[in-house]
């Protein structure tokens, strides 16, 4: 089987595919991603001379590019995005370009190609926000509120591929997973931005009150479960994937800074972040019992394994830091 991976040297991306070549979940990936600030080659180093891989660097804005890469592929895991909620506020047109565009360029080309499957990676942030005391979860027929341009462009993306399904008999799944954590993710990010500045000894940038909620799940039990969206999941179906783990920020701070053995006071409140939503929490029921997912054990009890790995990889993200990211974080943080 061949498997094209598009976005897969981001974060998620490329765990899918370094996960999928060591344990043999296929034979061939064909990763499709444009190198962007996000993607990275060396998240793919462990599996680079893998007989069974193949990089492209490309655009999924590009038809031509996306016709070839699609040549003999059997199923699509449709990872390629810009992710980050506060690039999006500064800045929508390349989430709308690539998020958007770049979807219904990819669902064009996989009818054509007669891709067996198509996988469109969601998020749960297309549901909106709830209020701390709701005693409801998000659950897969709840109508879409994005607030923020990215969750826009991906509930936006989410429609595509559902018309593509209903319309053109495009078999496609789409999963809503919540917020991941792991190795490799990009220091723009919550955990990664604040595990790094920790350990620099520089502040922690905590938006508002710090009582935001967040579902966190491990990125390795959100691949699990896209894998398991492939093998089980209905044609036109969506499946919440969660970690039934709600924390507040504060909290998930508090934890990194005893992880990391740093001080607390590093820990700064800052301006909150336009429209930030206040919680989000998955019902992960439908994917339990359709797909016989389940989540993994809760962030505490990896923390110190997100530590180390970040203490292991200095280099990785220090350079990261050390480059176009600097003037971005300057743009975003100073005098917040
Ligand atoms: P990421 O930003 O780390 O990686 C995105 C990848 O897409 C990068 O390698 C980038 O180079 C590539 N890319 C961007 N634009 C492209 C284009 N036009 N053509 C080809 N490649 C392009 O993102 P991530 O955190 O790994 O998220 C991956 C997917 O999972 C996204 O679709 C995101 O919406 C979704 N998701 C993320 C989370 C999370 O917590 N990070 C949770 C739920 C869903
Ligand atoms: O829920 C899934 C989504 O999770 C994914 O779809 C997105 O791609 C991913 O970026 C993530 O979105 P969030 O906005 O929830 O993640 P982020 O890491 O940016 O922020 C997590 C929380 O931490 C959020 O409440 C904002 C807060 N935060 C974030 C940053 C970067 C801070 O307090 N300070 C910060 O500096």
């Amino acid at each position: 089987m061949r498997w094209l991976v598009t976005g897969g040297a981001g974060f998620i991306g490329s765990h899918f595919v370094r996960t999928a070549l060591t344990e043999e979940w296929t034979d061939e990936v064909v990763v499709l991603d444009l190198l962007t600030y996000a993607g990275n080659l060396e998240n793919l180093r462990p599996v680079e001379r893998h007989a069974g891989f193949s990089f492209v660097r490309g655009d999924i804005c590009d038809p031509d590019v996306v016709a070839k890469s699609l040549v003999d592929v059997d199923a699509v895991f449709h990872f390629a995005a810009e992710s980050h909620v506060d690039r999006s506020i500064e800045s929508a047109a390349s989430f709308v370009r690539t998020n958007v565009v770049g979807t219904q360029i990819m669902l064009d080309a996989a009818r054509t190609a007669k891709v067996k499957r198509f996988i469109h990676v969601s998020t749960d942030e297309v549901y909106g926000s709830l209020a701390l005391d709701a005693a409801e979860r998000f659950v897969e027929t709840r109508p879409v509120q994005p607030t923020s341009p990215y969750a826009a462009s991906k509930t936006a993306s989410d429609h595509m591929v559902l018309a593509a399904e209903r319309t053109h008999g495009l078999d496609a799944v789409v999963t809503r997973c919540s917020n991941n954590y792991g190795p490799y993710q990009f220091p723009e990010k919550f955990i990664p931005l604040f595990v790094s500045n920790a350990m620099e000894g520089k502040p922690l940038p905590l938006y508002g009150d710090g009582r935001h909620v967040r579902d966190w799940i491990h990125v390795d039990d959100h691949i699990r479960g896209l894998r398991l969206a492939w093998e089980r999941g209905g044609s036109g179906e969506v499946y919440n994937l969660g970690g039934e783990c709600e924390r507040h920020n504060r909290d998930i701070a508090l934890a990194i800074v005893r992880a990391v053995g740093a001080d607390e006071s590093l820990i700064q409140p800052v301006t909150d972040r336009l429209a930030h939503d206040r919680r989000y929490a998955i019902d992960p029921q439908k994917a339990r019992a359709e797909l016989g997912f389940e989540p993994g054990p809760p962030i505490e009890e990896r923390m110190a394994e997100i530590v180390d790995w970040y203490r292991e990889n200095r280099m990785w993200w220090q350079r990261i830091k050390a480059g176009e990211y600097r003037g971005y974080y300057e743009r975003m943080y100073s005098g917040r």
